[in-house]
């Protein structure tokens, strides 16, 4: 079944902290056991690890979470092989590079993941996702005219071929990169807009590429990344409600 992954876009520890708190019961209604993992996770960005750092990474790990580190390294081959590392060495389950970075910098960020989970022990898989086009850009918006999502499962093929676990793609391209890279190769999805109006997101934002919770399952999506339907959410029990709905939603499809 897909798993929920809920981004955690604040500008400081506490407030990330506070709605994962928050989230814990929702983690145990879809039937995750007594602790909060299973198919709730929580994906830490750029906002909140520039402000935070790694503490950030372990306090969520400690309520049981577990955690998408969504970094999106883009850089030298070896600058990359070693932030890869370092973030799986900050306990992260997943972490992401941008698959335009070519050939050579996506076969590093392979061996940094490798680098990084025989720090944490035996028995440690963590996920290296390769973004293929990110799901605010529109069609007609990437130079030269490229069409997105004939780019992003370009990408795709490219990205198995170099030994990524799977890709960050739109529900609207989902299906046709499980169909060229096999089912097994996952495809995390941000840009999912519930159809119901819930948390302040819910009219799409920035995002441009977008689907409802059902309709990205039935493409195919591994992961469903959310954020502001479900931080957004107004009221003190908002978040839990909104990601209680996203779940039995994806439970439905
Ligand atoms: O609030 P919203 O649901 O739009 O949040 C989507 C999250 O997924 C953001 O944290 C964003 O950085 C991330 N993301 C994305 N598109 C990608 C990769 C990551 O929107 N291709």
């Amino acid at each position: 079944m897909a798993e929920l992954v809920i981004a955690l876009d604040y500008p400081t520890m506490d407030a990330a902290l506070a709605t994962a708190r928050g989230l814990r019961g929702a983690a145990k209604a879809a039937g995750a056991g007594e602790s909060a993992g299973g198919r709730l996770w929580m994906k830490v960005g750029l906002e909140l690890f520039t402000a935070s750092g790694p503490e950030v990474v372990a306090r969520l790990k400690d309520m049981g979470f577990p955690v998408f580190l969504d970094l999106k390294f883009h850089d030298i081959p070896n600058t990359v092989r070693g932030a890869v590392r370092s973030a799986v060495a900050t306990g992260a389950d997943m972490c992401n590079i941008h698959l335009s970075g070519g050939e050579r910098m996506c076969r590093a960020a392979v061996e940094g993941l490798a680098e990084g989970a025989a720090v944490r022990g035996p028995g440690i898989a963590p996920i290296l996702l390769g973004v293929t086009v990110l799901t605010s850009v529109a069609p007609g918006e990437l130079p030269g005219g490229a069409d997105p999502s004939a780019e992003a499962s370009r990408l795709a093929l490219c990205g198995r071929e170099w030994g990524l676990s799977g890709v960050v793609c739109s529900g609207h391209e989902a299906e046709g990169i499980k169909q060229r890279c096999g089912s097994d190769f996952i495809c995390l999805t941000p840009g999912i807009r519930p159809a119901a109006p819930q948390g302040s997101g819910s009219g799409g934002d920035d995002q441009r590429r977008v689907m409802t919770p059902a309709e990205a399952v039935r493409a195919g999506s591994d992961y469903l990344v959310v954020g502001r339907p479900v931080t957004g959410a107004a009221g003190p029990d908002g978040p839990a409600e909104a990601a209680r709905r996203i779940l039995a939603e994806i439970r439905e499809a």
